[in-house]
């Protein structure tokens, strides 16, 4: 194990003993605040600097029917205020938020009132891809949820083994997806674990996509690959319409997104918010400890968009 991966392991582990206004220091940077009100203000300072967002309300792996009725119910009361701000119809929900680990059935049907309200007020809903355990089942939901409305994508997981599989199934379909690296750790079993490895299967997960047709968000901060996705695949104008560059707020890559969207594509930011960001916080380095070191880095870095930045710009 390189040293650096063994500081990376120790700061992931020790996070949870330090204090919490230290976490939520950290937390901060990637998250928009507690409330809508404050997710909104973002996602409306991001659209005056010409970004696009996605709103993500925090709370992930709801225990019981209770906490998952609640989160469906906070995401209509989200979409009734973003239609109200005229900010980007755009939301990311995470399955397990809506009970899909306990009962299917009761999260499909959480699902479809979030659908009903998403057509009523021409949203787009992003189905986030969490642990491999949940691969099918989310494919199954974004399947049968697109019957219900169109509008609605997911996310594959480049690391993963089967995800070319299952780029060749959704992208004659017509399909919006996220295509990222994927963040939760997975064995060797089933997932590519080197890093140089897991960019050729996104860049070749990539090429499936766009030759079958599907729409994709590019959802990495890795300039390595960014750089080949704009020398190797796209020109801008190419594909017009069909990709956009996301990225998590407060990720130290500012200039790039700035340089992406003078470029023309459009680039959108994935803005969470809510009380939930102790343990957002924490499985986040948890599920993938390099994070702690990017995190660590980044806390000395100014090149992020976040909430305070765009304040310094008064927008
Ligand atoms: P890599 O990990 O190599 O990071 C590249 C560089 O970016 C690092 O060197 C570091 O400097 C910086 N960086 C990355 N993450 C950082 C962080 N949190 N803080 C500070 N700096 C950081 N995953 C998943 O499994 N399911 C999902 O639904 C999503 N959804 C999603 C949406 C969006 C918009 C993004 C950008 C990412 C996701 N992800 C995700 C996470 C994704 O799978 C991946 O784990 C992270 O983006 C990190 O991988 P990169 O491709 O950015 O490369």
């Amino acid at each position: 194990m390189e040293i650096g991966q063994l500081v990376n392991g120790m700061i992931a582990r020790s996070l949870p003993a330090l204090p919490r206004g230290l976490v939520r220091r950290v937390a901060g940077r990637y998250i928009a605040g507690d409330s809508a009100e404050l997710a909104l203000a973002l996602a409306r300072g991001l659209k005056q600097a010409g970004f696009e967002s996605t709103v993500h309300i925090l709370g992930e792996d709801v225990t019981n029917a209770e906490e998952a009725a609640r989160a469906a119910e906070s995401y209509l009361d989200l979409m009734e205020s973003m239609q109200a701000a005229g900010v980007s119809r755009n939301v990311s929900v995470k399955p397990s938020q809506l009970g899909i680990r306990f009962d299917e059935g009761r999260a499909f049907e959480l699902l479809r009132e979030v659908l009903a309200s998403a057509r009523q007020r021409d949203f787009f809903v992003r189905l986030d891809m969490e642990d491999s355990s949940l691969t099918d089942v989310t494919l199954d939901f974004h399947r049968r949820a697109r019957e219900i409305w169109p509008r609605v994508g997911t996310v594959l997981q480049a690391r993963l083994l089967r995800t070319p599989d299952d780029a060749r199934a959704l992208a004659g379909t017509g399909a919006s997806i996220r295509l990222c690296k994927g963040i939760y750790a997975e064995s060797r079993s089933n997932a590519l674990q080197g890093k140089q490895e897991i960019r050729e299967a996104f860049m070749e997960v990539l090429r499936l996509l766009l030759e079958g047709g599907a729409f994709v968000g590019l959802a990495t901060h890795d300039l390595d690959l960014i750089g080949r996705i704009g020398a190797e695949v796209l020109e801008p104008g190419d594909f017009a319409g069909r990709v956009e560059f996301q990225a998590l707020l407060g990720v130290p890559i500012r200039s790039t997104l700035e340089s992406l969207r003078d470029e023309g594509y459009p680039v959108r930011l994935y803005v969470p918010f809510g009380h939930d960001w102790y343990a957002y916080a924490l499985r986040r380095v948890r599920e993938s400890p390099q994070i702690a070191g990017s995190i660590t880095r980044s806390l000395f870095r100014r090149d992020r968009l976040d909430a305070s930045s765009l304040g310094e710009r008064g927008s």
